[in-house]
């Protein structure tokens, strides 16, 4: 299966939303990345839920909930969770991995667990039973337009490497941070399946949607 783009909201031009989110339809997108960020976990603050529910609104493309919150699972509720959504939860965030990940659990949507560029594999051995990708930070959380940690790179390969070795194949592999036309490339071969696409690739000034998105799926094939 071919790679598969999940935009990052947070980059694109937010005063036309509606038309850019016509713009993610017609291209196929099949994801759209929401960065949820509390001034607490990160130094930054992005959306929330109305957000969320703003988006809905807009498109049914499905939301791919990346929670840099402190303690995610103290309100699993908010997010309004539908079939095909993802949440992304950083192992960081919470001493209760285990409960955050199975809340997310539901109706239909998936949950991922998120790692830092610091953290390692680990911990991801304890929760395979509870998710459906892995999130691999290329970047450390907080903001976009950042250059990627070299390091990042090899360490998919080493995800991808645990996930078949315990006979978890179907969990998937995403990636998020500097996931530039070039950087996608070498991700893909290094295992990933999920590319969040920013101010990198399809979001970079300058260049037209459609055809930034056709060039990141020739990186990502
Ligand atoms: C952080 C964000 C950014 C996003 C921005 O979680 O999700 O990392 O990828 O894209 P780039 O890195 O291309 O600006
Ligand atoms: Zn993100």
């Amino acid at each position: 299966m071919n790679g598969r783009i999940s935009s990052s909201i947070m980059c694109a031009d937010l005063a036309h939303l509606e038309e850019t989110l016509r713009l993610h339809e017609e291209a196929g997108i099949e994801a759209i990345h929401v960065d949820i960020m509390d001034g607490n976990f990160v130094p930054n603050y992005t959306f929330g839920p109305d957000f969320c529910r703003v988006l809905r609104s807009l498109t049914r493309i499905p939301l791919d909930i990346h929670l840099m919150v402190q303690n995610p699972e103290r309100y699993p509720d908010l997010w309004e969770l539908r079939k095909g959504d993802r949440v992304c939860v950083h192992q960081e965030s919470t001493p209760h991995l285990q409960k955050a990940l199975s809340l997310f659990n539901v109706r239909g949507a998936e949950a991922a667990v998120a790692i830092s560029p610091g953290t390692g594999l680990q911990t991801i051995g304890e929760v395979l039973d509870d998710i459906q990708a892995v999130l691999v930070m290329t970047v450390n959380p907080g903001y976009a337009g950042q250059t990627l940690i070299p390091n990042t790179l090899e360490k998919i390969r080493r995800t991808r490497e645990l996930l078949d070795s315990r006979g978890y194949r179907q969990v998937q592999i995403e990636v998020d941070g500097n996931v530039s036309f070039e950087n996608a490339a070498v991700m893909r071969r290094m295992g990933a399946d999920i590319f969040v696409a920013g101010s990198s690739s399809i979001f970079a000034k300058g260049l037209d949607f459609a055809q930034a998105v056709a060039r990141l799926r020739e990186s990502i094939e």
